[in-house]
């Protein structure tokens, strides 16, 4: 409590001279900034505060919609592919930018930034600057970085002596250990998405990567029908048969998996940084002091993977404030924002020294580790036709996690149609 004090008393002192500074007639700017529901836009809120105390001429809105990935980007297709000027700033999912740049939703940023632009880049982690230039183009620029971790329930695993799990097998023995020794009917072992969501893609790549394999074959076409790709799918199958996953998994969306985390219906859970913020300090945790956070396990004798995430600003190609809104995204994301989500929110940094705060570490002590995660995480394919691509795998996962497919046919629709994708 302390830490937010102290960071929103300094934004208060800074106050009366950005007032005197600006003449009482002067124009006034108002930027509306589009955020999903997982992204905390109560936070967002205090940040903007800051904003406009620093910044009297300008007053920033939130528009909030979706509580997936997905869902709040079928809103921006119907504002964008409209043309409307409502919306001057988005938040947009990391495997977006190249979609963004080939539609011509997003203000390139290159001429507003002008020298600085080198300068400005080249302090984000590398796979974060990466994402956002699109053909030499700036196209976003990042506000928070995220990678999927196991969060485990530390009072469970004390109570049978176990450590948290490095291989997805031991990652299924314990589970069975604890679930059996509660005799709890509404306590399961393991959840991740899958539902026909985006982070269900994550569900599909994370153990293939793990088990060696890759996304795009020797001729940089998509092959997944290999070994790899049918372990990925018989984990899932085997954690569903010993009752590890929940019965319902192929509805499990990206929050569901928190709210059952929170409400203390499960052991482990492979989810995105944002859920720690809310596992400590929302008024319904019942996990509070009892979970931490480890990198997601790997198969016996493989490197462990980890899907990278994360949310990006953009202009919109239709805002009719563009010079204002490239002001708000320089705020949004410096090195001050960042820090300022780490405390408020457990969103990962895009900034390597901002893992090393004390007030971040303070509240995130995983945070000493986070950093590796998420420079060694794997990223989705990267693709102007990502929205295909995702909807190809994220569906064929969710009927095999149905029950539906069999491995044998979502890895032949998955071939088939991503190869007419890539062609
Ligand atoms: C998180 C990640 C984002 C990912 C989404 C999937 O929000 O930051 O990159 O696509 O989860 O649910």
């Amino acid at each position: 409590m302390s830490t937010y004090r102290a960071l929103f008393a300094s934004a208060a002192l800074a106050l009366p001279l950005a007032l005197a500074a600006s003449p009482a007639d002067a124009q006034q700017t108002t930027l509306r900034i589009f955020v999903g529901g997982q992204q905390r836009p109560d936070v967002m809120r205090q940040i903007l505060d800051v904003y406009q105390q620093r910044n009297p001429g300008t007053r920033v809105e939130i528009e909030i919609g979706g509580a997936t990935s997905d869902q709040q980007q079928q809103y921006l297709n119907t504002v964008l592919t409209s043309r409307d000027a409502a919306i001057d700033v988005m938040l947009i999912d990391v495997i977006r930018p190249a979609q963004f740049a080939a539609a011509g939703w997003a203000e390139p940023l290159d001429a507003y930034l002008g020298a600085e632009k080198d300068a400005i880049m080249a302090r984000y982690l590398p796979a974060y600057r990466e994402a956002n230039i699109v053909g030499g183009k700036v196209i976003a620029l990042p506000y928070f970085a995220d990678a999927q971790f196991l969060y485990y329930r530390t009072d469970l695993l004390e109570k049978y002596k176990l450590q948290p799990p490095k291989t997805w097998e031991e990652l299924a023995s314990t589970a069975r250990t604890v679930m059996q020794g509660e005799n709890n009917p509404n306590l399961r072992g393991f959840a991740t998405a899958g539902a026909p969501i985006e982070g269900t893609v994550c569900t599909f790549l994370v153990p293939m990567w793990g088990a060696g394999g890759q996304f795009l074959g020797a001729q940089g076409k998509p092959d997944v029908n290999s070994a790899q790709a049918r372990r990925a799918l018989q984990l899932w199958t085997d954690l569903k048969a010993a009752n590890v996953t929940p019965p319902n998994l192929a509805e499990v969306v990206t929050d569901r998996i928190r709210v059952d985390f929170q409400a203390g219906n499960l052991l482990y859970a492979m989810q995105w940084g944002y859920a720690w913020n809310r596992f400590q300090n929302d008024a319904d945790s019942t996990v509070k002091g009892k979970t931490n956070v480890v990198p997601l396990p790997g198969f016996a004798g493989n490197q462990p993977a980890t899907c990278i995430g994360g949310w990006q600003i953009a202009v919109s190609a239709y805002s009719r404030n563009k010079q204002a809104a490239v002001g708000l995204l320089r705020y949004l994301s410096s090195p001050e924002v960042s820090k300022m989500q780490a405390i408020l929110a457990s969103h990962l940094p895009v900034f390597a020294e901002v893992y090393q705060d004390a007030d971040v570490l303070k509240v995130n002590p995983w945070f000493q580790f986070a950093r590796n995660v998420v420079v060694t995480g794997r990223s989705r394919p990267v693709s102007p036709d990502y929205p295909e691509v995702s909807e190809i795998i994220r569906t064929n996962m969710n009927a095999f996690l149905a029950g539906t497919r069999t491995a044998d046919q979502v890895i032949a629709d998955m071939n088939s149609r991503l190869a007419r994708v890539y062609r």
